[in-house]
């Protein structure tokens, strides 16, 4: 059993969970919602993210959304902040350990679709790994070969597409490109996105996609637009904008997300 295993377990108990949860920029409204919660800083779970971004959280919480028992994870551990793209791998690990079988990701993106507007979501429905990492670099296993194929569920998109429906939400499927950050794009980096057939552009999410699938985690994954990718729209793009533009999408993830839960 992992150190983190064994921490959780002494303050949390051994019930498994159904899910666990990322949440991205500005998204912290989804874990407020989760009840009978118990909060457990990454500080004192081995392995799991260190310092952080503005914007993101740095606790484990573990209770219940949808009548499931769950864990987020309110913070990750971006690529960008020390070029480790398996920095997500422990935590991920130990959600599979606690038993969760489905990974729900969410994160801020810039939009390269009018069908996306800033304030809206973007259902994910595949990834071009543009940063080129990989997480499971170094991984001796043959395991490592992983199919990516149907990575983004899609029995799990189909749900989250007749409850957004239901939940009066806009929720259409797009293609997420992962450019590692931290810098924004430039103009004709966000033109050669959409070159590519990408609808959205962000410095997350992908790596995270590839460790689940590794761990055999079934993987949901939704952007909250927060701006126009790179001189798409004359707004100013910047790290205090995406965290303002946020909350729009967390109202929207509030919705769907424990209804998606309760589905599982
Ligand atoms: N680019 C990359 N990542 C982002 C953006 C963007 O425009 N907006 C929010 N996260």
């Amino acid at each position: 059993m992992s150190k983190a295993l064994n921490t959780i377990r002494k303050i949390a108990g051994s019930e498994p969970i159904a899910a666990a949860i990322v949440l991205g920029s500005g998204l912290s409204a989804l874990g407020e919602a989760l009840g009978d919660k118990l909060t457990i800083p990454y500080g004192e779970l081995k392995g799991f993210p260190g310092a952080g971004v503005s914007g993101h959280g740095r606790d484990l919480l573990i209770g219940t959304m949808g009548g499931k028992r769950i864990a987020v994870l309110t913070g990750r551990e971006h690529y960008y902040e020390r070029g480790n793209a398996a920095a997500m791998r422990t935590a991920l690990e130990t959600m599979a350990e606690l038993g969760a079988s489905t990974l729900l990701l969410t994160n801020s993106a810039g939009s390269l679709d009018e069908r996306f507007r800033p304030g809206e979501l973007m259902l994910i429905a595949d990834h071009i790994n543009y940063a080129g990492m990989n997480p499971l670099i170094g991984e001796k296993t043959d395991r490592r070969f992983v199919n990516m194929v149907d990575c983004y569920a899609p029995d799990l998109r189909a749900k989250a597409r007749g409850l957004a429906e239901k939940l009066d939400i806009r929720l259409n499927e797009g293609i997420y490109l992962w450019y590692s950050g931290p810098s924004f794009e430039t103009v004709a980096e966000i033109q050669m996105a959409i070159r590519l057939g990408a609808t959205a552009v962000g410095m997350s999410t992908a790596p995270e996609v590839i460790l689940a699938r590794f761990l055999g985690l079934k993987v949901w994954a939704c952007s909250s637009i927060t701006n126009m990718g790179a001189g798409l729209s004359s707004e100013t793009i910047s790290h205090e904008h995406t965290k303002t533009m946020a909350v729009q999408g967390a109202e929207k993830l509030s919705k769907l997300v424990p209804a998606l839960v309760e589905e599982l």
